[in-house]
């Protein structure tokens, strides 16, 4: 499958442009696990200074790894636990600028400096997370808050029916 990461005028147009190839990507494929191993390839492709990028999911109560790029990481995290938990149980995007000073942080990466966990919700029910780590301290702002958030709307109704 051949895509074009091409220049960006701004971080909008280029998450516009990950959403779009998302969307025709996702559109008609009913398999949950081929999709989201799709999307983390495409977040890979797109994205610059990241060394993790994949998905939790909530199976029997527990954020369970998911398809994702990079380093083996921690397989099962608890509500509340690590910035994934804790993104799950306040339903919001965490953003941590330093995971070094955050006391609630899972380390899987020790190159990771920042990160941000955006919640996959539907029909008010969180189904798991998107979990991105940087080697750069405070790599993501608002723009990358709401550009991947508008990617996990995406997810929500188009991998999971
Ligand atoms: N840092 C996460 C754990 C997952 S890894 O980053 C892949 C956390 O604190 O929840």
């Amino acid at each position: 499958m051949e895509i074009d990461v091409g220049q960006y005028a701004s971080k909008k147009e280029m998450y516009d442009h990950i959403n779009a190839s998302l969307t025709q990507m996702l559109r008609g494929n009913g398999d949950s696990v081929a999709g989201l191993a799709n999307a983390s390839a495409l977040l890979k492709l797109f994205l610059e200074d990241i060394n993790w990028v994949g998905f939790y999911l909530v199976k029997n109560g527990l954020l369970t790894l998911g398809p994702f790029q990079g380093k083996p990481a921690v397989m099962q995290i608890r509500p509340g636990e690590g910035v994934c938990g804790t993104a799950v149980e306040e339903g919001k995007t965490r953003r941590v600028d330093d995971v070094h000073t955050c006391t609630n942080h899972i380390a899987c990466d020790l190159a990771s400096s920042s990160e941000i966990v955006v919640p996959l919700i539907k029909n008010g029910e969180t189904l798991g997370v998107l979990d991105i780590d940087s080697p750069v301290p405070a790599r993501f702002d608002e723009e990358d808050e709401r550009g991947l958030e508008s990617l996990a709307a995406t997810l929500t109704s188009l991998v999971f029916n």
